[in-house]
């Protein structure tokens, strides 16, 4: 698949589910205090008001959590129904068009960038690339915050919602992004690793890894 196959496919996907998943996760973080603890360490490494990308936003509900807990951030993402969703439902709030994989940000524009299930659509190939492009919009001393499923094996959704549309969600070892973080100049900060959710009825357990750029 090549990289424009691969940026269609999930932005397709997206597209067609966005409302159904924005309805889905819309009251997620209230019952995942693990999920907003790791989302407050961030906010306070990298420091009230500090100017923040939530990459791979989606309907823009981290956005506004983020911004809830005092950080200038904006939201990008491929899916322009999702766009049209977090624009609706956080109108204060910016949201832009674009890969994360070539961001049209100058080197060292962020004190933090979030990328929170979002690299899970990225082949594995190209997690360098992601990773220094990560790299390159943060500022010297600038966090990153990746969120993503555990396991080995991708998980394929096909017909999700009733949509005729399918995709692969991709799971990972923290020890192997960690590692892939450290190789793009990151310094790992935390590893955060929770049980399934079981209300929820969540298959695998959670990732929370948050790298620093050297200063
Ligand atoms: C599982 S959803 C997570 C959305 C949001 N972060 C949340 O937790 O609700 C993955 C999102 O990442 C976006 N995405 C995937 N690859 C992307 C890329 N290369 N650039 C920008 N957005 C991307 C998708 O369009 C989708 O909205």
């Amino acid at each position: 698949m090549t990289e424009t196959d691969f940026l269609t496919t999930t932005r397709t996907f997206y597209d067609a589910i966005a409302e159904d998943y924005a309805v889905m996760f819309r009251d997620v973080l209230a019952a995942t205090p693990l999920d907003r603890a790791v989302l407050a360490a961030f906010a306070e490494l990298v420091g009230e008001g500090a100017a923040v990308a939530d990459l791979g936003c989606g309907p823009g509900r981290v956005t506004a959590h983020l911004a809830a807990l005092g950080l200038s951030v904006f939201g990008l993402d491929l899916s322009e129904s999702m766009l049209a969703i977090a624009r609706r439902e956080n109108p204060g709030l910016r949201f832009e068009q674009g890969s994360m994989l070539e961001l049209d940000l100058p080197d060292g524009a962020l004190a933090g960038v979030v990328s929170w299930y979002s690299s899970i659509h990225t082949p594995v190939d190209r997690l360098p690339d992601l990773f220094a492009e990560f790299l390159r919009v943060l500022a010297p001393g600038g966090h990153l915050l990746v969120a993503f499923q555990v396991g080995d094996e991708p998980k394929h959704h096909d017909r999700p919602f009733g949509h005729q549309v399918s995709l692969d969600f991709q799971r990972r070892q923290p020890d192997r992004v960690s590692g892939l973080l450290t190789a793009a100049g990151f310094t790992l900060v935390s590893r955060t690793v929770r049980a399934p959710d079981e209300p929820r009825a969540e298959p695998t357990p959670q990732a929370f890894l948050i790298a620093r750029k050297s200063v």
